[in-house]
């Protein structure tokens, strides 16, 4: 028998999200959002070397790219109905709502050093919304290691070895239990501009 949403989710720290969540002609509009944000969006260029540990549990370390939070297409993507509904099969919480979404522009050598999301992220939400953007780097056996344990591990690795692939998918998202399991992105390796989506929820009822 193939495993429940939660099952999934607690055995493997990761959700599907099954295709029809998201209304057709909806990505072409994030496309078009996308290109017209671009110009404003902002330079995220962290460079201090290493993994710093933040109150909430999450792990902050160098990255670069550009960000935006998009406009009105992407905010009714992140209000998608099936998507909440998704992330509250997946975590067994009752009243999730999307708090944090936004548009990451990658260029050739953009890069995300291994790190944990926001300690609020119950589950987060990513897909590519063009096609050139290769799997992300994750470590799902480490989910419970303290945060602590984390830092010290990787410290001195900013791409861990050893990591297994979390597949970023064209305009199909996926979800993952990105304030918990470590995770990257190495340095894009093609000369091209590639447009990550992430949208992460919490239970604002508890
Ligand atoms: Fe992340």
């Amino acid at each position: 028998m193939a495993a429940t949403p939660r099952q999934l989710w607690l055995a493997q720290g990761r959700a599907v999200v099954p295709d029809d969540v998201v209304e057709p002609g909806l990505w072409d509009e994030i496309a078009d959002e996308a290109e017209r944000c671009e110009p404003y969006a902002a330079v995220r260029h962290n460079e201090r070397p290493g993994l710093l540990a933040m109150r909430d549990g999450s792990i902050t370390s160098p990255q670069r790219c550009r960000v935006h939070t998009g406009g009105p297409a992407l905010s009714a993507l992140a209000m998608s109905k099936g998507l909440a509904e998704v992330a509250g099969e997946a975590t067994g919480q009752r009243r999730m709502t999307p708090i944090r979404f936004g548009l990451k522009y990658y260029r050739g050598g953009d890069y995300m050093h291994v790190h944990r999301d926001d300690g609020k992220c119950a589950i987060t939400f990513s897909c590519g919304l063009t096609a050139g953007l290769g799997a992300m780097g994750w470590l799902p056996r480490l989910r419970w290691l303290t945060t602590q344990q984390v830092c010290d591990r990787f410290a001195a690795t900013p791409f861990p070895e050893g990591g297994e692939p979390f597949p970023i998918r064209h305009r199909v998202l996926s979800g993952f239990d990105g304030s918990r399991i470590p995770h990257w992105r190495t340095p894009l390796d093609v000369q091209s501009r590639e447009v990550l989506i992430t949208i992460c929820f919490t239970d604002l009822s508890v």
